[in-house]
């Protein structure tokens, strides 16, 4: 693609799409690098919605066009590809004028070089927008197709959550307003609403979480007055939970032992003066633990290593607290992170679970007598959850679970899973481990 031919934001999302849906890459890191090419903050809203519900809604529009197609343009033409999953997105999910949609995703076609395609991308959009009554039925009909989400995934919530798994699926399909969480040592949190007020932007305080905020609008958080100042965070209340949980105290010590980008450390930081490691395997996502906390004017000690094995960086003084946000399948925040429904695999699971139990054995021993342990997962998976924590409990004479209840969610085991969209918030499951 040629420099001057970038400039066009559905060209550029059908690049990104096609990476992201195609090739594996990151949603959030291809939207970064693809919004670095555009100067006007609607354009990159623009791209924003267009790649995010581009992966939401993959599944339903990949499999329209290898209906509509003969020989489908995945292999030999990604992007061409991913724009005329953008097209239906537009019509079906955007809901943009048909005319005006149609025409400037030809246009696009010719914005990526490929403009010998534009009569067959003009014919396909306006074949499926005079068929797009019987076959969004057809599409409806499978649910696959009807919820954009992967196979195994709908069977896993049907057997995990068989009274849920419709309204996860309806969740995971809604684009979550975005969250904030302010930070007390800076800022009141009307004060931040009344801060984002003024810059146009709608917040209401969370109900039940003290520290939340909920914003109407999408605009980027971090552009935000106030946020430079680290007044707020961009954080999901679900994760705020956790500070509550782990019952800080000043000079307590405590291990983050899955810590970056230290959103949880930093609310921890925010709320008390305990004596903080953050423990982290990847020194790229260590770093930004630093980042985060110095925007926030907070510090602790950051680590690098890993928290399986803690001969490699513990220094032998035992923790009152332990939080493990344990590296997951993440299927609590595809609502958030639409790029989980095609990245994400069966297949994944057992070795995370083994991961899991791997680190929360490896960590017992780290927390003192009367000491609590956290144990955290953005997955609503009951093999990651529940059934983790039960096989260690059992495991473990000296491990009691504490029971606790949130205004929003399930008790699950001897933990309590909030589902995505209850209580506004992202699917997050915990459980609290006591020292005998
Ligand atoms: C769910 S994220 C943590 C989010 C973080 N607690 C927060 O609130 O911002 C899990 C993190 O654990 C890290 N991780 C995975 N395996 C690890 C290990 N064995 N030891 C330390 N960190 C690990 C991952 O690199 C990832 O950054």
């Amino acid at each position: 693609m040629r420099g001057a031919e970038v400039q066009d934001t559905r060209a550029l999302a059908a690049g990104a799409l096609a990476d992201v849906a195609l090739k594996g890459a990151s949603l959030r890191e291809r939207l970064k690098s693809a919004q670095e090419t555009l100067g006007d903050p609607r354009d990159r809203a623009f791209l924003t919605a267009l790649c995010s519900e581009g992966a939401r809604w993959w599944l339903r529009f990949d499999k329209a066009q290898e209906d509509l197609l003969q020989q489908p343009l995945r292999k030999r033409e990604p992007a061409l590809h991913a724009l005329l999953v953008l097209g239906m997105v537009q019509l079906e999910i955007l809901k943009l004028p048909p005319h005006a949609a149609v025409a400037a995703t030809v246009d696009a076609t010719r914005a990526l070089g490929r403009g010998g395609f534009a009569k067959l991308v003009n014919a396909v959009l306006r074949r499926w927008l005079r068929e797009r009554d019987a076959r969004n039925r057809q599409l409806d009909a499978r649910p696959e197709t009807a919820s954009a989400h992967p196979h195994w995934l709908i069977d896993a919530l049907t057997r995990d959550w068989p009274e849920h798994d419709a309204a996860i699926l309806a969740a995971n399909n809604i684009v979550a307003p975005p969250m904030s969480r302010v930070n007390a040592r800076r800022s009141a949190r009307d004060d931040v609403i009344a801060e984002l007020a003024e810059a146009g932007i709608a917040a209401q305080p969370h109900p039940w979480l003290r520290d939340a905020i909920t914003l109407a609008s999408h605009s980027d958080l971090a552009r935000l007055p106030g946020f430079a100042q680290g007044n707020f965070s961009v954080q999901d209340g679900a994760a705020q939970c956790a500070a509550d949980l782990l019952d800080l105290r000043d000079g307590l010590r405590v291990l983050d032992a899955c810590a970056a980008p230290g959103g949880k450390t930093g609310h921890m930081l925010e709320r008390a003066d305990p004596d903080v490691l953050a423990l982290e395997r990847d020194h790229v996502r260590a770093a930004s633990i630093d980042d985060n906390l110095h925007r926030l004017g907070l510090r602790c000690e950051v680590r690098t290593g890993d928290a399986g094995k803690p001969s490699t960086w513990w220094d032998g003084k035992p923790f009152g607290r332990i939080l493990l946000d344990a590296p997951c399948s993440a299927t609590g925040v595809i609502r958030r992170h639409p790029d989980i429904k095609l990245h994400r695999r069966a297949s994944d699971i057992a070795p995370l679970v083994r991961e899991q139990r791997r680190l929360l054995a490896a960590l017992w021993p780290l927390l003192a007598s009367g000491g609590r342990l956290v144990y955290a997962t953005c997955s609503i998976l009951r093999e990651e959850n529940e059934q983790v924590i039960a096989a260690f409990v059992s495991a473990h004479v000296d491990a009691e679970t504490q029971a606790f209840e949130l205004p929003a969610g399930h008790r699950a085991g001897a933990g309590w899973q909030i589902l995505p969209g209850e209580g506004g918030l992202d699917g997050m499951y915990y459980a609290v481990l006591q020292k005998a």
